[in-house]
């Protein structure tokens, strides 16, 4: 993908802005008179798989609401695929949180697909009218089939959203994000119904999108163990702190227990895999909930 941006960005993070798809310098957002974070230095690489997380109410989604330009910044810049956020939208894609469809919803999963398909930039745009049509409507069903053979829903994809399991109703809202082909994909808490092991399939899905489609992709999650094995960097807020680095670097016992002001371990599996025990998975009653770091 061409990268035309010519402003340089003198940072203190590890990579140049040139090569990433995020950049935040000195980033801090206030909401309702609260620091939900602050002096957050971030440089996302293009391609990459990264994962935010943190306890409720740490300021996970407004991250990635800032990134989208949806979230003022009260200090600090963000550039998101070399623009300030807002800008070129077109090629960032959003799955919000908490997505539910009502259960007597009839509109079916390949119709959510396409959803995400019309309209956008994939190919030339679809004509209306005129002779073209026929070929682009089985182009656009082709791609539509494509897309939900990649998440692995060809089996369930033509009965009602309503009906499916919210692990199923995921895959389907991830092809249609991806539908639109953007290079940077924004996911908050796209795991958040499904069990572990699904949890697993989905990073490894994603996974292999960043790979083969080199799209850049931030995913709010909760658990880090299911999908730890697929990330590249990881991006930890908590107690209106942010630490961010490749996995290895990050997920440390002096690290998280740092971060999380208590004791976290990170113990490493037979097979390689990091495991981190003691997380908190509640928001922070007492010092810290979202509010400013206290050390
Ligand atoms: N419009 C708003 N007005 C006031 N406070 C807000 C507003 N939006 C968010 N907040 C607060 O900002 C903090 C961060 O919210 P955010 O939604 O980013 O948390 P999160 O890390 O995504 O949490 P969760 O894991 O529960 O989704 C929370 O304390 C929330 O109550
Ligand atoms: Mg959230």
């Amino acid at each position: 993908m061409p990268e035309t941006a010519t402003r340089t960005v003198h940072s203190a993070t590890p990579a140049t802005a040139s090569d990433a798809a995020v950049v935040a310098r000195d980033a801090a957002v206030r909401v309702g008179g609260r620091t939900i974070w602050q002096g957050v230095n971030l440089a996302i690489p293009r391609g990459s798989f990264t994962a935010i997380l943190g306890p409720n109410g740490a300021g996970k989604s407004t991250l990635l609401k800032a990134v989208l330009g949806l979230q003022a910044l009260a200090a600090g810049e963000i550039a998101a695929l070399g623009r300030p956020p807002g800008n070129g939208n077109r090629r960032v894609g959003y799955l919000p949180q908490r997505r539910s469809f009502d259960a007597s919803l009839r509109i079916r999963g390949v119709d959510i697909v396409r959803l995400g398909l019309d309209g956008s930039r994939w190919g030339v745009p679809l004509p209306r009218l005129g002779r073209f049509s026929t070929r682009h409507e089985r182009e656009a069903q082709r791609r539509v089939a494509e897309l939900i053979e990649l998440v692995d829903s060809t089996a369930y994809a033509t009965r009602p959203i309503g009906q499916l399991s919210g692990g199923e109703q995921q895959r389907l809202l991830i092809a249609q994000a991806l539908a639109r082909q953007p290079e940077l994909l924004l996911l908050d808490e796209p795991l958040e119904s499904l069990d572990i092991t699904n949890q697993g399939a989905i990073a490894a899905l994603i996974q292999a999108i960043c790979r083969d489609q080199h799209v850049t992709v931030l995913m709010v999650a909760h658990d880090v163990n299911p999908i730890v094995s697929y990330l590249d960097q990881v991006i930890y807020i908590a107690r209106g702190s942010v630490v961010t680095g490749a996995v290895e670097q990050v997920i440390t016992t002096e690290t998280l227990s740092r971060l999380y002001a208590t004791r976290i371990e990170v113990l490493r599996a037979s097979d390689g895999r990091l495991v981190v025990v003691g997380e908190p998975s509640g928001a922070f009653d007492a010092g810290g909930h979202g509010a400013h770091a206290t050390r």
